[in-house]
């Protein structure tokens, strides 16, 4: 089939690869120049395991282009634009836009709502556009989203004209995931209540842990690992650490909690864990000052980890950005590091290399669960790990959040 992709970002460049490696001739538009420059010229502009290979090895059915008149003969084209949320509420023009856009240059193609998008939008957009409209809302993790894109666990198909719905299951096919068609709105809403309850687990879990902190002999870990054999609770998600980041659990847990109060249908449980999760900072804060005093002011704080987690360069909704930005409130002079990410944060050192970062700082917070930073060995300052992926053993000043005081 005939592709169009817009909007490469993670999930729209990762989209356009994999369809292309199922035999597909796709098109990616794109209309930021500097973002599509690095597409056309082999180098994606973004850090994804996979995706440069994935792009290299199918350049025969991939172009890119800033111009929508390409579309013009496509089969179906997917909207994978940004749906920030703004003041609590999900800004949805940059897909109004896409969508108008698409509509004008194509001839016959079915229009797939990749983006997330708050439950009525496919609904909204229908009465301004002609082409039919489908909701196939992404599972992928960023890291893995190559992989989850080829293997996803389902296809959530969501549509009111069931040609365009079996064209799109079509196009998936190939993934051999079940297939689950249903009307725009619960597409829609799938996507977030799967979001909301991930990130609730995640929250769940950090409970636990402060719970576990204050219970002599208790370890969150050992916990989440004996409720994870529960075939119904299940290991996943289970990790406790600094809170939940990224462009997706926060952003979608914050749209959907205004979304239905405004509905007047609140969801009391999503609230908490947003507010679960905006109070880690403090809490690891706290963690510091009880081991090396209140007074952070002059005293060197090395971050570890800048990335919202392992295996991306990607920051946005960042918990480990949010700490240091709570550290500098403290005036503590915050020295960080992380393998990837490697922009100028205003106000801290960033070191290149992780010893130099540990050296020249008076206690280390581990921020992000980079694997290099398993293996590390410190005896002679305070270390707080804050993703649990260190060894107590190799410590003399040490203290992990869901790991009792007193052992
Ligand atoms: C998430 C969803 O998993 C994915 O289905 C959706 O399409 C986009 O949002 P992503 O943001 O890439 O994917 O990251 P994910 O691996 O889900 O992690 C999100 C955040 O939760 C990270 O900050 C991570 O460190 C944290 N996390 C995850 C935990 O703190 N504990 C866990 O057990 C799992």
């Amino acid at each position: 089939m005939k592709i169009g992709v817009v909007g490469l970002g993670y999930i729209g460049s990762v989209t356009a690869g994999v369809l292309a490696e199922a035999g597909n001739s796709v098109i990616g538009i794109e209309i930021d120049a500097k973002r599509l420059a690095g597409f056309k010229s082999g180098e994606p502009p973004i850090y994804e395991p996979g995706l440069k290979e994935l792009i290299e090895k199918n350049h025969s059915r991939l172009e890119f282009s800033s111009d929508y008149s390409k579309l013009a003969d496509a089969d179906i084209v997917f909207l994978a634009v940004q749906t920030p949320t703004v003041n609590e509420r999900i800004d949805l023009s940059y897909i109004f836009d896409a969508a108008e856009k698409a509509n004008r240059q194509c001839k016959k193609a079915v229009l797939v709502i990749k983006s997330t998008v708050i439950p009525g939008t496919a609904r909204e957009l229908s009465k301004k556009i002609s082409l039919p409209i489908v909701s196939n809302p992404e599972f992928t993790r960023e890291g893995t989203a190559v992989e989850d894109t080829r293997k996803p666990d389902r296809v959530v198909i969501g549509a009111k004209d069931s040609n365009a719905a079996d064209l799109v299951g079509k196009i998936w096919s190939f993934t051999g995931a079940p297939l689950l068609k249903t009307t725009n709105e619960n597409a829609e809403l799938i996507k977030y209540a799967s979001n909301s309850f991930l990130a609730t687990k995640i929250s769940f879990i950090n409970e636990i842990a402060n719970l576990c902190e204050s219970i002599p002999g208790a370890d969150v870990e050992i916990v989440a690992k004996g409720m994870g054999y529960d075939k119904r609770i299940a290991p996943y998600f289970l990790k406790a650490g600094i809170g939940y980041g990224g462009s997706c659990f926060p952003k979608d847990t914050s749209a959907i909690a205004s979304f239905a109060k405004e509905l007047q249908s609140p969801l009391s449980i999503v609230e908490s864990a947003i507010k679960v999760n905006s109070d880690r900072i403090e809490r690891i804060v706290d963690i510091l000052k009880t081991e090396i005093g209140k007074e952070l002011k002059g005293k060197r704080i090395a971050v570890l980890g800048l990335a919202f987690k392992d295996d991306t360069d990607d920051i946005r909704g960042s918990q480990p950005i949010r700490l240091i930005e709570r550290l500098l409130k403290e005036s503590a002079a915050v020295n960080a590091y992380d393998p990837r990410v490697k922009i100028k944060i205003d106000g801290i050192t960033r070191f290149e290399n992780l010893e130099g970062c540990i050296k020249e700082s008076d206690a280390v917070i581990v921020a992000t669960e980079w694997g290099e930073f398993s293996n590390l060995k410190i005896m002679d300052k305070f270390v707080l790990d804050a993703k649990r992926i260190l060894n107590p053993a190799n410590f003399n000043n040490f203290r992990a959040i869901g790991l009792s005081w007193e052992r």
